[in-house]
């Protein structure tokens, strides 16, 4: 097409999701179980104290200037590392910060793959793993989330190397979380392919995971030559930092010659694509981290009991009236199962029509509620059921 690079993917662009949530934000009565960001009981945007009061604390010039490297300031990339690890990869390993999740994910692909390469990706997933791919003109194959067999079963099938996302614990849309002995068997596999493997965690929602969510971080001080494992880090869920594009990458690996030269060559992607990052941010998380980390803590367990109470009464009552949904362990959404994308489309509808606004995923029905507040999940499972 005129004007544009010879392989730019010219299809039509459209976010579903954001449709959806201006409809939702547009009716005042309505339930809006569409956000991705945690909300408070108030119904307005869940935000840290901590966070705030670091904010605050900055002075003009930390502000307004630039970041000191394109892959982040130093302290900012040794603060966000050392609390997502948690000292538990004592496996070689390099940080570089990024804008956001996205970001991170946008590292390692375009680092990582060649246009027409394969991006493998849970069946039920966040939405923007297609349009990345797209965009990368990658296929994509997908794998049942809760089969490991035929996770197995997809990477098997690729010829070329391998590039395996997973979104656990708290996947986005399930909930779902791989048990410390699925993680075991996964790493086991990829272990023993003996081809290069890059196994993508995308953690963006880890925070909010109950159950020693970080433990199967270990299993990455025993990996293969062949493996490369790369993290997704996002600030935005963290600390409710949505609109400032904050994240980290974090790539595991056994050979430290090879971090060094990745660990380059993404900081002249990251100058060649967003130049530098949120200097004002990055100081804010280093403060929150190193100065008021109790508050945080403090702070972040309360959130995580705001949206558990949600999260437990909604399938009590789902399980009550027989409202089918995906297994779930933990996180911001519950999403209801559908026979087929057909039926989905029905219920979706007649939802809207009742003033119900949720998200609609392959098979199935996402319900926000990390928006809605414990007043209103609480009945809402009876509400959907009577409504279908
Ligand atoms: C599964 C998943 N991964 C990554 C992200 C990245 O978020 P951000 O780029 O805001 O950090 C999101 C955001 O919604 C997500 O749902």
């Amino acid at each position: 097409m005129k004007f544009l690079k010879k392989n730019e993917n010219t299809e039509r662009y459209i976010d579903n999701i954001f449709s959806v949530v201006k409809m939702a934000k547009a009716d005042k009565d309505g339930i809006n179980a569409t956000a991705g960001c945690l909300y408070d009981e108030e119904g307005k945007l869940f935000t840290y104290k901590c966070v705030e009061k670091a904010d605050h604390e900055l002075t003009a010039a930390q502000k307004a200037a630039y970041a000191s490297s394109p892959a982040g300031n130093d302290d900012y990339r040794k603060a966000v590392c050392d609390f997502v690890l948690e000292g538990k990869v004592s496996n070689n390993h390099i940080c570089v910060a990024s804008a956001g999740g996205t970001g991170a994910i946008y590292l390692s692909v375009k680092t990582c793959l060649d246009e027409g390469d394969t991006i493998i990706c849970p069946d039920i997933a966040w939405g923007n793993y297609k349009v990345i791919a797209a965009e990368n003109n990658l296929r994509m194959l997908t794998y049942d989330v809760y089969d490991l067999d035929d996770m197995f079963r997809k990477i098997a099938s690729v010829d070329s190397k391998i590039f395996l996302v997973t979104n656990s614990p708290c996947e986005n849309p399930l909930g779902y979380a791989y048990t410390f002995e699925e993680w075991k068997r996964i790493i086991n596999y990829l272990n023993g392919l003996h081809k290069e493997t890059i196994l993508l965690c995308d953690i963006a929602y880890i925070d909010y995971a109950h159950n020693e969510p970080k433990k199967y971080f270990e299993l990455f001080n025993d990996i293969s030559d062949d493996l490369l494992v790369v993290m997704a880090v996002s600030c935005s869920k963290a600390f409710s930092f949505y609109g400032q594009r904050l994240g980290a990458m974090i790539a595991i690996h056994n050979d430290l010659s090879f971090l060094d030269l990745y660990e380059n060559l993404c900081s002249r992607l990251c100058r060649s694509t967003w130049s530098n990052l949120n200097n004002p941010g990055m100081h804010t998380v280093v403060k929150v981290l190193n100065e008021y980390r109790e508050e945080y803590e403090k702070e972040l367990s309360d959130a995580k009991d705001m949206l558990k109470r949600r999260t437990d009464i909604f399938i009590r009552q789902a399980e009550e009236c027989g409202l089918e949904y995906y297994k779930f362990s933990d996180g911001f959404f519950v999403t209801l199962k559908m026979k087929d994308n057909k039926v989905r489309d029905e219920v979706h509808q007649k939802l809207l029509d009742s003033h119900i606004y949720t998200i609609k995923v392959n098979k199935g029905i996402r319900i926000a509620l990390c928006s809605v507040p414990y007043a209103v999940t609480d009945g809402l499972a009876r509400k959907i059921k009577e409504i279908m």
